[in-house]
C-alpha cells in the first residue's frame, strides 16, 4: 500500500521525545521524507538512527526554536536536501512550572512564551513563502487542552498554548487562498518525557489507575494516539479543514462534570 505522505517533505520540531518522536517515526513509514529538530541531540540522533534503520529519509539537525536564525537555518536545510517543504509540524514545547501567578517570576513566562508560541510563529513565518510558492502546504501546531480550560497546567503554559491556539486560526485564515492549511492539535494527558514525572509519581505511589481518570475514556493516552491525528491533518484526507484546534483527549474538554458524577 502506497504511503499516506509518499513524496512529501515535512519538518517535525521537537523529535526527540514523546510526541514529536512518535509522529517522526508514523511519518517516516508514510514515506515523508524528513528534517527532524530538537535542542536534545542525543535523543534527536537515536530518533533519526532509530528511522534509518528502517529504510526512512531523515535528516537531523539541533535547532533551538525560540532563536529564529536556527529556524531559518533548519527550512534552509530542508529546502536544500528535498527541494520543497510540504508539511511543519510545531510539536516542540515546555510545560514551565506550577507556582501561583504571584509567586512566578516574569523571565519563566518569556521562556515558555519564547518556546511555545514564537518557535511556531518563526517556523510558520519563514515556511509560508515557500509554500505560497507551490500553492499548498500542511502546518499542524501541537497545542493542548490547557489551551482551552484551565486546570490542565500552570498559568504560563496554558496562556500560551491558548495563544498557539489563536494564531492557528488567525494565520489559516491569512493563507487559505493560497491552499495552505493550518490546524492545532490539543492533546489531553499523554505518557511523553514532558509528563514522566508525573506519572513515575503515580507509579511509585500507588496511584497509576488514577492517571486520566477524569476523561471520559479514563485513561491517559500513548504518543502515538496523537502522532495519527497529526498524521491525518498532515495527509491530503485532511484537504478541507483548516483553521481548527481539534482536541485528542479522551473526551476531557466534552463534558463539564466529573465523569460518572454528571448532573
Ligand atoms: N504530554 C502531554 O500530556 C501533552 C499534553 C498536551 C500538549 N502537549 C504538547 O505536546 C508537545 C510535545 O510534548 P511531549 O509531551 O511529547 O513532551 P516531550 O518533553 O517528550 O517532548 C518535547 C520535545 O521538545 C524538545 N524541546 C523543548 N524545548 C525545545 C526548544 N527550545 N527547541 C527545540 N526543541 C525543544 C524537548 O527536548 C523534547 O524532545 C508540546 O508542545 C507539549 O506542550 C503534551
Amino acid at each position: 500500500m502506497a504511503g499516506r505522505l509518499n513524496g512529501k517533505s515535512a519538518i517535525i520540531t521537537g523529535a526527540g521525545s514523546g510526541i514529536g518522536r512518535a509522529t517522526a517515526l508514523l511519518f517516516a513509514r508514510e514515506g515523508a521524507n524528513l528534517v527532524i529538530a530538537d535542542v536534545n541531540e542525543t535523543n534527536l540522533n537515536s530518533v533519526r538512527n532509530e528511522i534509518i534503520k528502517t529504510g526512512g529519509t531523515v535528516i537531523a539537525r539541533k535547532t533551538n526554536v525560540s532563536s529564529e536564525e536556527e529556524i531559518k537555518a533548519l527550512i534552509n536545510l530542508e529546502l536544500e536536501k528535498f527541494t520543497n517543504i510540504d508539511i511543519l509540524v510545531n510539536n516542540a514545547g515546555i510545560s514551565g512550572g506550577l507556582d501561583t501567578l504571584e509567586d512566578q517570576k516574569s523571565e519563566e513566562w518569556h521562556q515558555v512564551f519564547d518556546i511555545n508560541v514564537m518557535g511556531p510563529v518563526y517556523a510558520t513565518k519563514h515556511v509560508i513563502p515557500h509554500m505560497k510558492q507551490h500553492r499548498r502546504g500542511s502546518i499542524i501546531n501541537i497545542a493542548s487542552v490547557a489551551g482551552l480550560l484551565s486546570g490542565a497546567g500552570g498559568n504560563a503554559y496554558s496562556a500560551s498554548k491558548a495563544a498557539l491556539i489563536n494564531f492557528t486560526r488567525t494565520s489559516a485564515c491569512e493563507v487559505g487562498s493560497y491552499n495552505i492549511r493550518i490546524n492545532a492539535i490539543c492533546p489531553g494527558l499523554i505518557e511523553t518525557g514532558m509528563t514522566q514525572p508525573f506519572f513515575e509519581w503515580a507509579r511509585s505511589t500507588g496511584k497509576e489507575n488514577q492517571l486520566g481518570k477524569y476523561c471520559e475514556l479514563k485513561r491517559a493516552a500513548h504518543p502515538e494516539e496523537v502522532a495519527w491525528a497529526i498524521l491525518f491533518l498532515a495527509s491530503d484526507e485532511a484537504s478541507y479543514i483548516t483553521g481548527q484546534a481539534i482536541p485528542v483527549d479522551g473526551g476531557i474538554t466534552a463534558s463539564m462534570s466529573i465523569p460518572g458524577r454528571k448532573i
